[in-house]
């Protein structure tokens, strides 16, 4: 009998449905997401940056009046009004703000128009109200300008009147320029004019006879020169098979932003693309399509393309010799940006931004270094959130562990192998039904039973909770969003239906403040007697995390799988105005419900997948399904710095590639680059075989248990550089440009990077790869992290070779450093709370050496209250041949301490509990590399007492000798220095 879809039963259907909208398994569907031509607003942009270029003469038709110019008393706040040849009768209103540390703020929009411009990003985007700085302004003929100070350096800000063009120069520079190029356009708010009427004509006998078409006039746009000829898909376009009703008309925004010194540009994330941000217009065209920020779910996307992915930061640090500076440009609508080099290898980079909707809401930063732009970004939009310990661990994930029985195995399985493991991860298929909160009672019987089995070993469990919510009337998340009104409407009002994992599904809307408190809610823990059923989630614990996942959000019929922009949410805001604020949104009440779901609170942990400026503070991000391939290993590189330095410093790549199943070679590598992430997760497709490190075989099992090793004994280390994120915005991992900014030879590199200034490292990502070179760039020693052996550098740069068999990674401690290790390995990362610790410190050239480590629960936000421990190492010389190693308090009074919401100055208590707690943590060993000669005498005074040590001296290099005088660099161990971690000490060496 042959089976009808009549006969099918109604799951089934469901469910060949959904794998109709699935996403294919191989390989981008190129197809499926636009190019720069097929979208109106972006052929429209390049359109009239094509124009400018091949005019013989091009002025843009903008202009400042000179009339009803306003500036505050405090000369903070100019404005004026703006006026476009093109359209006379349409207004435009400028603002500038200056701001604290020398920023400018530049706010452009239509005054009084037929709608309202989207002008809400920066709500979402920024901490608060930035604070005001204050400019010395003057008046000119043909300028106006404004001085004001970062650093010692003077800021100036120039707006010429006719044509408007803004510029920033710095110590007498031009840094930045904006509409240089006369691409600045706003697209106003007009009225379709329809198409030429149909008209009958009646019959004597009163019948209708013909109807004529009303003579077409010939089209007359005066405006042809600069909008083009035709009215290019201003009222609706489609694509795939879906149309964008565009009911508000066009009202792009275009604007060219040029760096007229900078060597490179960087940012402008996600990309899978190089840091260096490759050329995408002559002379020297690397990619045919201009960067795109959409966020979007891109299934195994190409590994080396300015396609858009899953999040958008539009910031852009432009980067020389002489400084850096950013700009940043706040829209939550898509946007496409077009780099180029204008003079082939010469100095200048320029950009032509262009955005579907919103204002121009554009933030100058000036830097004049990298470290300061980091700085000025995070007082914008946020520090990134210090993390727990345990997310800096290892967590294993997997498209799906199936069954309670299988995560219990996993984690036996990990300790059998000897495996530190902090975090196993529960995907879709625990949902029932993919009705996120709901367990799958037959494979999780008894899931908090589960997460606690888990716990009692000191680990951690994550589960996923998509945005999507099940249409279904049995599922009460669903229904409660539709009481309380705050599912995403479509545009005639409805409730709108797209489909995801669950099939049909409904998608809660995050800008809808009565969405909020409802939604956190669903996170409250119960022993079961305390929350009901459906009002907070009974099975559930206080060790069961977040992930965030498909909140682009991901719509697999949807307009390039996602939500069509003529949805409406709160406010009336159409979802193309806010489409790349969505996802951080979601996550940010997620992270909120996590924190607010015990007392006192915990800092959550949620990974989301899509993000924009500002998510940095609610979590981690990783960069999707990516390829189990050589190339998207490599990318990943990239892409993780590129997040680090525009903010999103907790970043990592799927481990092991989402897609595919990598050899055990590239599965080693890959962890051997994993373990150099802030986030560090291994996780697989369903459709993959299982690949869990313990599967290995030997010698890769091994080798792969020595990186995760390697990544426990760090975390010292890198605890102490999201501590240092979440003030500055430095990220954990700093490419050579944030290093070494004058070095122009390195300002490209991306497959080598530090790790904070004291380690430097180049993953290997190439097959069969057994040495490999490394770009060392100043006058400097770096000692191989395995053997010791020591390499020097010169400032004009050096090549060196390092060995690089599957067993070795080319590390390095960077001379002039003190690296804090723990060195005893553990299940788990709260196993190593009272660990001692082992300092390395390796000497620099002039026999010195800094380095700090900050620590506290792990856990908790009492560090806000100064529980908290923060050292300050420093090795000094000591006579002829010996050093003198300083152990102090840092004492918490950074300037930007406010982040704690307390600033600590003062009140700091350096015998704060947490401190009392680690009392007996001692510092087991002291390694000092480099050192002249053999010591006569090792000795510590704590406490006022001199204790002498025992200590073993290994002959080598000294790191004061000449260039090639290297080999392997004298090892001095200091061991039971009898010194405590939180204490003050001095070790002598003479
Ligand atoms: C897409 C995510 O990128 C991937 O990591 C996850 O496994 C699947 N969704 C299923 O939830």
């Amino acid at each position: 009998m042959r089976a009808t879809m009549g006969l099918l039963p109604i799951a089934l259907i469901s469910l060949i449905s959904l794998l109709s909208f699935l996403p294919s398994v191989n390989a981008v569907k190129g197809h499926d997401f636009k190019t720069c031509s097929q979208s109106g607003f972006c052929r429209r942009g390049r359109a009239l940056a094509s124009r400018a270029a091949e005019a013989d003469s091009w002025e843009s038709p903008y202009s400042l009046l000179k009339d009803g110019l306003e500036l505050d008393s405090q000369g903070s706040t100019f404005k004026g009004k703006v006026k476009s040849a093109l359209y006379p009768d349409v207004r435009f209103s400028l603002r500038v703000d200056v701001l604290h540390d020398g920023l400018f703020r530049i706010r452009m929009d239509e005054v009084d128009g037929l709608k309202k411009r989207y002008d809400e990003a920066s709500k979402w985007a920024l901490v608060g109200e930035p604070e005001l700085g204050s400019a010395q302004w003057s008046k000119g003929e043909k300028e106006i300008s404004a001085v004001t100070r970062t650093g010692g350096e003077r800021v100036e800000l120039k707006i010429e009147y006719s044509p408007l063009k803004v510029g920033m120069w710095i110590s007498g520079k031009e840094v930045i320029a904006l509409n240089g190029r006369g691409l600045l356009h706003m697209e106003h708010f007009r009225t379709k004019e329809e198409p030429a009427a149909e008209s009958s004509v009646e019959s004597s006998s009163g019948e209708e006879e013909q109807t004529v078409l009303e003579p077409a006039k010939p089209t007359e746009r005066p405006t042809a020169w600069f909008e083009g000829a035709e009215e290019d898909a201003y009222w609706s376009e489609s694509f795939g098979g879906n149309t964008d009703s565009k009911p508000k008309g066009p009202e792009s925004l275009s604007l060219d932003i040029t760096f007229p010194l900078a060597q490179h540009l960087y940012g402008i994330p996600e990309h899978a693309a190089p840091l260096s941000l490759p050329t995408t217009q002559p002379p020297e065209t690397r990619y045919n399509e201009p960067y795109r920020l959409y966020n979007l779910d891109v299934f195994e996307y190409l590994p080396d393309s300015p396609m858009a992915l899953y999040g958008s930061i539009p910031l852009l640090h432009a980067h020389s010799k002489e400084g850096t500076v950013g700009a940043l440009f706040l829209t939550g609508a898509e946007t496409w940006i077009d780099v180029a080099r204008p003079q082939v290898g010469g100095r200048g980079m320029s950009t032509h931004w262009v955005s579907e909707s919103g204002i121009l809401d554009l933030f100058l930063l000036p830097g004049p270094g990298p470290h300061q732009l980091f700085r000025q970004y995070t007082a914008l939009t946020g520090p990134s959130a210090l993390p727990q310990l345990f997310a800096l661990g290892y967590h294993q994930c997997r498209w799906n562990y199936i069954s309670s029985k299988d995560v219990l195995d996993v984690n036996r399985r990990f300790d059998d192998a000897l495996m530190p493991l902090d975090v196993t991860w529960l995907d879709i298929e625990y949902a029932a039904e993919k009705k996120y909160f709901d367990w799958d009672k037959s494979n999780f019987p008894d899931p908090r039973a589960m997460v606690d089995a888990v716990a009692e070993a000191k680990r951690k469990m994550v589960a996923i909770v998509d945005p999507h919510l099940k249409k279904t009337s049995n599922y009460h998340v669903y229904q409660q969003a539709q009481e309380r009104d705050v599912l995403i409407k479509k545009s005639d009002g409805k409730e709108y239906e797209g489909w995801c994992w669950p099939g049909a599904s409904a998608y809660a809307d995050f800008f809808h403040p009565d969405s909020w408190q409802w939604w956190r809610g669903l996170f409250r823990l119960g022993d079961g007697k305390d929350v009901k059923e459906g009002e907070g989630w009974i099975d559930s614990t206080k060790d069961l995390f977040i992930w965030n996942d498909m909140n682009e959000p991901s719509v697999f019929n949807g307009p390039e799988i996602t939500m069509p922009k003529d949805n409406i949410h709160h406010g009336g805001w159409e979802h193309r105005d806010v489409h790349n604020l969505n996802g951080m949104l979601f996550h940010k009440q997620t992270s909120l419900a996590l924190i607010e779901r015990t007392n006192p609170p915990q800092r959550p942990f949620v990974l989301s997948r899509s993000f924009y400026p500002g998510s940095q503070q609610y979590g981690a991000i990783w960069t999707g399904d990516n390829g189990g391939t050589w190339e998207h290993m490599k990318v990943g590189l990239p892409m993780v710095l590129t997040l680090g330095v525009t903010g999103m410093a907790f970043a990592g790549a799927d481990v092991g590639g989402f897609f595919g199943n990598p050899g055990p070679e590239m599965l080693t590598r890959w962890y051997q680059v994993g373990i150099f992430a802030p986030f560090f997760r291994g996780h697989a497709h369903i459709d993959t075989k299982r690949r869990e490190p313990y599967l290995l075989e030997e010698p890769y099992k091994s080798i792969v248990r020595d990186a995760l090793e390697l990544r426990y004994a760090m975390l010292p280390l890198w605890y102490t550089l999201m501590h240092e994120a979440s003030i500055s915005g430095t990220p954990a991992t700093r490419p050579h440009y944030v290093i070494l900014p004058h070095d122009e030879q390195g300002f490209a590199i991306d497959d080598q990077y530090y790790i904070g200034d004291s380690m430097l490292v180049k993953p290997v990502t190439d097959e069969g790869a057994t040495e490999t070179s490394v770009y060392l760039a100043e006058d400097e020693v770096y000692y191989a992290f395995d053997d010791y052996t020591m390499y020097r550098g010169i400032s004009s740069g050096a090549q060196i070779i390092v060995p690089s068999p599957l067993e070795k990674i080319p590390l390095f401690y960077r001379g002039g450093h003190i690296i804090p290790l723990r060195l005893r390995p553990r299940r788990s990362s709260s196993l190593m709370a009272q660990d001692p610790f082992t300092l390395v410190i390796g000497l620099s050239t002039k026999r010195a050496a800094v380095g700090e480590l900050y620590l506290d629960d792990g856990e908790s936000f009492s560090f806000r209250k100064g529980e908290l421990v923060w050292r300050d190492f420093r090795a000094i010389k000591n006579g002829k041949k010996g050093i003198k190693i300083i152990s102090d308090d840092r004492v918490p009074a950074h300037p930007t301490e406010a982040v704690y919401g307390v600033d600590l100055t003062g009140t700091w208590d350096p015998e704060n509990t947490y401190a009392r707690n680690i009392h007996d943590v001692r510092v087991e060993r002291v390694v000092v590399l480099g050192l002249p000669a053999a010591p006569t005498s090792v000795h510590a005074v704590s406490n006022q007492q001199k204790v002498d040590l025992n200590f073993k001296w290994i002959k080598g290099s000294s790191a004061e000798g000449k260039r090639g005088q290297e080999g392997p660099a004298s090892v001095l161990i200091i061991k039971d220095p009898g010194v405590g971690i939180a204490k003050d000490w001095e070790i002598v060496v003479e």
